[in-house]
């Protein structure tokens, strides 16, 4: 009884370090690593533009990323997304009551961390993000 409460003991220590270093992704400075890029980085066409920024933003580790979305925006305005620039959704989901340029990028095929290709679209949409203390911290989709 003692050994297999200690051993529980355990199992929650090593699942809330777990759970922490899955939530650290979210974070403001997480998200304009992984979604904001202003003044955009230059490069030939939109497909070039995703395979340049997954491998700059170090964002395809271990597996390439199905999708991210980059906009091509200013982070304060991003950022105001979850104030006046926003309006609730549900729960802390905000909508941007601003269109925002992006480029979204789908995977298509290679390989990480290096060669994982994309598709890159180039777009103009509102976005809904999730917000933690009045900022924004995943990109929940686009509007
Ligand atoms: C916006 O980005 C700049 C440059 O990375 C940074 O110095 C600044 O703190 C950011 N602003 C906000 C509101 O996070």
């Amino acid at each position: 009884m003692l050994v297999s409460s200690c051993l529980l003991v355990r199992l929650a220590i090593l699942l809330s370090v777990v759970l922490v270093q899955s939530c650290e992704g979210q974070s403001w400075a997480a998200f304009q690593n992984k979604h904001i890029d202003y003044p955009r980085t230059q490069a030939s066409n939109p497909s070039a533009y995703c395979n340049l920024m997954m491998v700059k933003r170090n964002l395809n580790p271990i597996t390439c990323k199905p999708r991210n979305t980059f906009i091509n925006y200013d982070n304060e305005s991003v950022l105001q997304v979850c104030g006046s620039g926003g309006t609730c959704w549900q729960y802390n989901l905000y909508d941007s009551n601003e269109y925002f340029p992006m480029i979204d990028c789908s995977y298509t095929d290679g390989k990480p961390p290096k060669d994982c290709k994309y598709k890159g679209t180039e777009t103009c949409k509102r976005v809904r993000v999730a917000c933690e203390e009045k900022k924004p911290v995943h990109l929940e989709k686009l509007l």
